[in-house]
């Protein structure tokens, strides 16, 4: 099976970065919002990013031009019918996420790949929603997703050998380092990344250490381009807590208890750059 147009869902900070650089790559892209105002700052978004790619000498003026008319925005779930694979990048609540796949299922091509840009759902409940449940996995970019070269793959019990080789190949013509995770709590990166943020949150909420120096430790000692305090504002601390919670919840592994000053400052609306203030200051 040959990808030729790519469905996104959610046109937020994955989903527009998927659009991105499957548009960049030649596909046609349909990416579906839930209304006009949120479709259109997403492709702001898009554009915005491209614009970037062009003043960093990433892709040319022309370039960027054809790579957007290649674009196309809709909120309508029929305008979805031509996309040979679909990822879909919408907030992240299971039910949520079952109804994007009864839709998905309803209105694509029975032979169109499903793929959910989940960082820490299920994969296997998204699948068993749907008719097809062998053309479906989960396909987990990074942010910001035009720079992160990483794509985690995962493969539930139900997803066929043909489903995985045609997605990896696809990934892999978009220029990502493709690693295969089963369908386990996390997957890979999460699976570690997140007890370590939690620990560098503990560190700081104990008086171990200041957050700065929490974070130059890391960004000198262990080279990371972010130490975890910064990562935490710059992944979003609400979408971390979620991560870590439904971890939680599946697991009871203490590890992915989330420390209560995460949780405060969460519903005290410091949710890092995203809201202006986290553990450092934006504004
Ligand atoms: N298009 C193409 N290339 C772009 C671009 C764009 N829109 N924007 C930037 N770039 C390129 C730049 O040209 C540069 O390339 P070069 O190294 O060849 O010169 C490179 O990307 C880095 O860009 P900048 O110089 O502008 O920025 P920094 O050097 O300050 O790096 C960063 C920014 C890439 C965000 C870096 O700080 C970083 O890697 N941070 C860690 C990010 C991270 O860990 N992300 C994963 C989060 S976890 C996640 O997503 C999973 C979820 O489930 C939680």
């Amino acid at each position: 099976m040959e990808i030729k147009t790519v469905g996104v869902i959610g046109c937020g900070l994955m989903g527009s970065g998927i659009a991105e650089i499957a548009a960049r790559r030649g596909y046609n892209v349909i990416v579906r919002e839930v209304n006009d105002d949120l479709l259109k700052k997403g492709l702001e978004r898009v554009q915005s990013s491209m614009a970037r790619g062009v003043e960093k000498g990433k892709l040319s003026a022309a370039d960027r031009d054809a790579a957007l008319a290649r674009i196309k925005g809709t909120t309508a779930w029929k305008d979805l019918e031509p996309a040979d694979l679909v990822v879909e990048a919408a907030i992240e609540n299971l039910e949520l996420k079952k109804n994007i796949f009864k839709e998905l299922d309803a209105v694509t091509r029975p032979e169109a790949i499903l793929a959910s840009n989940t960082s820490s759902l299920a994969v296997t409940e998204m699948a068993s929603v749907t008719r097809r449940p062998d053309k479906v996995l989960g396909l987990h970019f990074f942010n910001p997703v035009p720079v992160m070269p990483l794509l985690e793959i995962v493969r539930t019990f139900l997803t066929s050998e043909e489903t995985y080789r045609v997605a990896r190949a696809w990934g892999e013509g978009l220029g990502k380092t493709v690693v295969v995770s089963k369908d386990a709590p996390g997957f890979i990166v999460n699976a570690l990344l997140i007890p370590y943020v939690l620990d560098a949150v503990r560190m700081y909420e104990s008086g171990f250490a200041s957050k700065e120096d929490i974070d130059t430790a890391i960004k000198l000692g262990l080279n990371h381009p972010m130490g975890p305090l910064t990562l935490l504002d710059f992944v979003g601390l609400d979408t971390t807590l979620f991560i870590a919670d439904e971890m939680f919840k599946e697991t009871k592994d203490p590890r992915f208890a989330a420390p209560t000053l995460l949780r405060r400052m969460v519903t005290a609306g410091y949710l890092g750059r995203k809201s202006g203030q986290g553990f450092y200051d934006y504004t």
